[in-house]
C-alpha cells in the first residue's frame, strides 16, 4: 500500500471512526496501521515499519500473530461448526470446560464463557453477589477489569469519572496493605477482585505472604476471592495460571485475552463448584450470545494444548531468565534512568524514576522499532509483555532496542513537556 492509500485510510478513520485517536497518534508521529502481522512481528500498511510487539495486547498474542495451529484449529471448525446457541447444551463447551477443569487445581471446575474480559469480570461479581446475598465487592486501587458495567465500577477512577457517581458498594484497597485489606473486606463482603499481577498499576509483582493472607482472610469472612488472569494467565509468567506462584486456590479465576489465540474472541469465568448451586437454581439467568461460541472453543482447546506443554512452560521461563540478565546489564548502563525491573516470568516492566519516563519510553521504543505500552496506572513503569514463543534471537532483539530506546529518553524530555506528553494516547 503506498502512503496516499494510508492517508485516506486515516481520513477514513478520522471522519468515521475516532478523530481523537488521530488527533493523538498523528502529533506523536506514531500513525501506525497494522498490515502484515506474523510471529512477533507487526509492520505497517505501507511496509515501511515493523515493530516487534511487546506488548501483544496485554497477552492476546501469547502465541504470537497469525499461530499457525491456532489458525489451522480455527479453518477445520468453520467446515462443521459456527456460533452454535448459548442456550443448548453443547460439545465444544463441554470439552473446553472439562479441560478447563482438568487444568485448575482444586474443584474448580466450572465454567461460564463469554465474549470479552470485561463480561466475564461482570458475570463473576453477579455469581459471587447471587451466591452470597451480599453486595459489597471490594478491589485494588490501580488495578484494571475491563470497560463494562460491573468491571469499570472494580477499577480506577480515572475511568469512571466522566460518566458519573460510581455504581454503590464497590471500595478499592491499595496493593500490598494487607491490614487495609483485612479492615475493608468483612463479612458484608460478597468478593474481592484483583489481578494476580496487577498490570495497569505497573507490573507490581505481589509477595507470597500477602496473596496467602488475603486468601485466609477471604476464606475466614465467606468472602469469594476473584483473581483476573486476563492478562496473567496461560503461561504468561512462567506457570500456566499465575496464582500458582503463590500456593493459593481462588474462588473464581477470570481467562480472556490469550485465550482467543488472537483469532477468535473468547473468556471464561471458572468457579469453585459449590457455587454452581446458584446456577442449577437458575440456568438461564445469565446470556451472552456470542459467549462461548463453539468456533472459539475449538480455538481455545488448541490454546491450551500449547500453553499447558511443559516445554512451551520451560520455553518461557529460559526466555524469561535470559531477558532479566540483559535487564539487569541495562540497568547498571542507565543507573540514571532506570529504577528497577519487575518480572514474573514473561511479564515484565521497567520502573523509571520519572513519572512520565515510561510514557516517554512507549514512544522512544516506537522509533527503535519496538512497541511497548506505558502503564496508565503508574507511568514511571512501561510493560514489556513479548509473545511468549519468541525466539532467544528475539530476546536479545528486545534487550538492543531498549538500550536503544533509553538512549533517546534524554531527548524526548526535552522535545515533550512531561504532563502533556503521551498522556491517555492508547486510553489506559
Ligand atoms: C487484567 C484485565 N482484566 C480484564 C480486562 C478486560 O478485558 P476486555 O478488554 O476483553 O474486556 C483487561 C483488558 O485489558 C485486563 O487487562
Amino acid at each position: 500500500m503506498d502512503t496516499s492509500d494510508k492517508k485516506q485510510i486515516i481520513s477514513d478513520f478520522k471522519h468515521h471512526v475516532s478523530s481523537g485517536k488521530v488527533a493523538t497518534f498523528k502529533k506523536y508521529g506514531m500513525d501506525f496501521i497494522i498490515g502484515k502481522r506474523e510471529g512477533a512481528y507487526i509492520t505497517d500498511v505501507t511496509g515501511r515499519k515493523t515493530l516487534i510487539n511487546c506488548h501483544s495486547n496485554g497477552g492476546v498474542f501469547n502465541l504470537g500473530h497469525r499461530n499457525p495451529q491456532v489458525i489451522e484449529a480455527m479453518v477445520n471448525a468453520t467446515q462443521n461448526f459456527d456460533i452454535g446457541n448459548h442456550h443448548f447444551i453443547s460439545t465444544q463447551r463441554a470439552r473446553l470446560g472439562k479441560r478447563l477443569a482438568e487444568l485448575m487445581p482444586g474443584d474448580l471446575n466450572y465454567t461460564v464463557f463469554g465474549v470479552s474480559g470485561g463480561e466475564a469480570v461482570d458475570l463473576a461479581i453477579k455469581l459471587a453477589r447471587g451466591y452470597t446475598g451480599r453486595a459489597e465487592i471490594v478491589s485494588l486501587q490501580g488495578g484494571y477489569h475491563g470497560h463494562t458495567g460491573l468491571a469499570l465500577a472494580a477499577g480506577d477512577e480515572q475511568y469512571r469519572e466522566p460518566f458519573g457517581d460510581n455504581v454503590p458498594q464497590f471500595k478499592q484497597v491499595p496493593f500490598g496493605d494487607i491490614e487495609a485489606a483485612r479492615k475493608s473486606i468483612t463479612r458484608s463482603t460478597a468478593a474481592f477482585i484483583m489481578e494476580t499481577v496487577p498490570a495497569t498499576l505497573g507490573i507490581t509483582v505481589p509477595d507470597k505472604a500477602y496473596m496467602k493472607a488475603l486468601r485466609e482472610h477471604c476464606t475466614q469472612t465467606g468472602t469469594l476471592f476473584i483473581i483476573d488472569e486476563v492478562q496473567t494467565g496461560l503461561g504468561r509468567t512462567g506457570k500456566l495460571w499465575a496464582f500458582e506462584h503463590y500456593d493459593i486456590i481462588p474462588d473464581m479465576v477470570i481467562l480472556g485475552k490469550g485465550l482467543s489465540g488472537g483469532i477468535y474472541p473468547i473468556t471464561a469465568t471458572v468457579f469453585r463448584e459449590p457455587f454452581e448451586a446458584f446456577f442449577k437454581e437458575h440456568p438461564f439467568i445469565h446470556v451472552s450470545t456470542f459467549g462461548g461460541s463453539e468456533i472459539g472453543a475449538e480455538v481455545a482447546l488448541k490454546v491450551l494444548e500449547i500453553s499447558a506443554d511443559p516445554h512451551f512452560l520451560e520455553h518461557v521461563n529460559k526466555m524469561a531468565g535470559r531477558l532479566a540478565e540483559g535487564y539487569e546489564m541495562l540497568r547498571n548502563k542507565h543507573k540514571k534512568y532506570i529504577a528497577g525491573f519487575r518480572q514474573l516470568g514473561l511479564m515484565t516492566g521497567i520502573e523509571f524514576y520519572k513519572e512520565d519516563h515510561g510514557l516517554l519510553f512507549t514512544k522512544a521504543a516506537y522509533e527503535s522499532g519496538m512497541f511497548s505500552l506505558y502503564a496508565n496506572n503508574d507511568r514511571r513503569v512501561c510493560q514489556l509483555l513479548p509473545p511468549l514463543i519468541i525466539t532467544r534471537e528475539q530476546v536479545e532483539e528486545i534487550i538492543e532496542k531498549t538500550d536503544k530506546a533509553i538512549g533517546k529518553l534524554r531527548l524526548y524530555s526535552a522535545t515533550y513537556s512531561a504532563r502533556e506528553s503521551l498522556k491517555n494516547i492508547f486510553g489506559k
